[in-house]
């Protein structure tokens, strides 16, 4: 660091802004927050999304309950307070992509308004799109991929989401996406449509 005159900061000290990077990616950096129920398609659909964005010219990061839980968020339970402190943490990471213009796509359950509001008050309202991935109970149950349900309903998980533990669908969600009858690409597809708008550099 060498002094100029008054100015005693090199231009290597300036943190590049987001708007910079945002430019330099030809995009909107934003968090995409996927609630739903477990097994209502939020990390398939979200999977679906990033290889499409990528392929035309998008530059995401995808985070989802699964993994997050096994590392950062290890040790955190279902409880309604443990909860809140996964979902403020994903919060606070998503936040520094999106401020390195990265697209965050966020698979959480987050089950409750308060948690969701949590989330976007920590991200900031006009930043956070949030993405309803409507499923009704009895879809997800049928489907259960990982098992979780009969097992919830045997009693041997506690606090599940739909079975012991609520879920407060979105009121005003930015965009809704229902699954039941239609195939992943549709979805997918819907999904990627419908969230363009929001990404695009037109609304830099
Ligand atoms: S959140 O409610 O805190 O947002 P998160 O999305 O991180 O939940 O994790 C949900 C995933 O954890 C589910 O998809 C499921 O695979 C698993 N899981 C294990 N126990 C529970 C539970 N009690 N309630 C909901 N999901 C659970």
């Amino acid at each position: 660091m060498k002094a100029e005159g008054n100015n005693v900061y090199s231009v290597f000290d300036e943190i590049i802004s987001r708007k910079e990077k945002e430019a330099f990616l030809k995009q909107r950096s934003r968090v995409v927050w996927m609630t739903g129920l477990s097994g209502s398609g939020k990390t398939t659909l979200a999977k679906y999304l990033e290889r499409k964005l990528l392929d035309n010219g998008y530059f995401t990061k995808l985070l989802d309950g699964d993994n997050v839980r096994s590392g950062l968020n290890k040790g955190l339970s279902f409880s309604e307070a443990d909860r809140q402190e996964n979902i403020r943490r994903i919060a606070e990471v998503s936040k520094l992509f999106m401020d390195g213009g990265i697209i965050s796509i966020n698979c959480f359950v987050s089950p409750t308004k308060e948690i969701r509001t949590l989330a976007s008050d920590i991200v900031g309202t006009e930043d956070f799109i949030e993405v309803f991935i409507n499923t009704p109970l009895e879809e997800c149950e049928k489907r259960d991929v990982k098992g979780l349900y009969k097992k919830a309903r045997a009693g041997e998980i506690k606090d599940f989401t739909g079975i012991s533990a609520p879920f407060e669908a979105p009121e005003h969600p930015s965009i809704e996406i229902q699954t039941k009858g239609k195939t992943i690409e549709e979805s997918g597809e819907e999904l990627y449509e419908k969230l363009l708008p929001f990404i695009s550099d037109q609304a830099l």
